[in-house]
């Protein structure tokens, strides 16, 4: 079993991504969840989970069940150790510097050497104490004491495990300014890598954008592995969408997921009368232009998220779109289903709705 440290505000959506790279995931306090198994180069890929353990154990949000749990457990490991411990959101108060150092002397007293740098094996000890707010969309919550309907409630722990996998953390150097194409209205590389990782970006999958603007949604699905495919109405945004494509995935030294970059084709398109046929590509994903954005080329914006959505099933088993509003009957009409539905409030006067759908 891995425990699974979730990052951003929303662990019913950061668990929802994690499940692109784990499987049987649960959330079981805040900021953490618990998983069966995990896909290593996955987890790298990850926006909104940091880390991925091997679980020692799990036990209530205190020092002396943390000391009692290390006491109790098996480890077969050899060679040197280190202990990291976090207290999420603060919301603990147990001295992660207190914790480190008291684990780290039950590892030496069991006959571990330490090594702060470089240590074979990494102990991460997490704290978490609140309320985990059931979520009726994300289907991802445990449980409580064997019961069918999990519900809101406190959970107060302390998980214990061996770190296996980290994501990678070079967002920033993808931020829609530092781009050399930039156009108000770009997405956040965390949020375009976490959509495209829920509608199934990875190796050998291929991913349409068929509004790509700057090609945000496409660079994230791209450095992840997938073959991916834009279009947009405006020529301005393909001859941009490309020179970020070439900037982000044409480049000979090797990605830092662990993968290959993926290929990618941008052209100029109507997404509600795609050049594509039936059944093509694996995934779409699209950023709906927002009501007060101007730029909707020759169609009311009711019409093109609904065409939109009927050219996506037509060449898609799944989809994930982001918005200023819902968009959720206009999905049904286009035939798909509602497989969780998201709302993340980016600043005081928008909320992205973000809809996952299944054929
Ligand atoms: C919200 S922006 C997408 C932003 C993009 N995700 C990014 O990170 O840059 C919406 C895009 O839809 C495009 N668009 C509008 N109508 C379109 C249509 N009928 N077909 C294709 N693209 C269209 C606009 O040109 C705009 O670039």
């Amino acid at each position: 079993m891995y425990l699974l440290e979730l990052g951003g505000e929303d662990d019913a959506f950061a668990a929802r991504e994690a499940r692109s790279a784990a499987t049987g995931v649960r959330r079981i306090g805040p900021g953490i969840a618990l998983a069966n198994a995990i896909d290593p180069v996955r987890v790298r890929g990850l926006a909104y989970t940091h880390r991925a353990s091997d679980l020692l154990g799990r036990t209530d949000a205190t020092l002396d069940s943390a000391r009692a749990l290390l006491e109790a457990a098996s480890i077969d490991r050899e060679g040197t150790v280190a202990v990291r411990a976090t207290d999420v959101h603060g919301s603990t108060g147990v001295s992660t510097e207190r914790a480190e150092r008291e684990l780290g002397q039950l590892l030496v007293d069991r006959g571990f050497s330490v090594d702060l740098e470089e240590p074979d094996h990494l102990l991460r000890v997490v704290f978490s104490d609140g309320t985990i707010e059931r979520d009726p969309d994300d289907g991802v919550l445990e449980p409580l004491d064997g019961g069918d309907e999990p519900v809101d409630e406190r959970r107060s722990v302390c998980a214990l495990g061996w770190l296996a996998a980290e994501s990678v953390r070079d967002f920033g150097t993808r931020a829609p300014t530092e781009k050399p194409f930039f156009q108000p209205g770009s997405m956040d590389p965390l949020l375009a890598r976490a959509v495209t990782n829920i509608a199934g970006a990875r190796s050998g999958a291929t991913i349409l954008d068929p509004m790509c603007g700057t090609g945000g949604v496409l660079v994230e699905a791209g450095l992840v592995g997938a073959d991916v495919i834009g279009t947009d109405a405006q020529s301005k945004m393909v001859r941009g969408a490309r020179e970020n494509l070439t900037h982000y995935l044409d480049r000979d030294e090797s990605a830092p997921i662990g993968v290959d970059r993926g290929t990618w084709h941008v052209g100029r398109g109507d997404a509600t009368r795609l050049p594509l046929a039936d059944d093509v590509v694996d995934g779409v994903v699209f950023d709906a232009p927002y009501g007060r954005q101007s730029k909707i080329e020759t169609h009311r914006l009711e019409d093109l998220v609904s065409g939109a959505l009927s050219e996506a099933r037509r060449v898609a088993p799944r989809a994930v779109v982001i918005a200023d509003r819902s968009w959720a009957s206009a999905a049904r009409e286009a035939g798909w289903g509602i497989e969780a539905a998201f709302e993340r409030r980016v600043h005081r006067s928008l909320t992205r709705y973000v809809l996952v759908l299944s054929a």
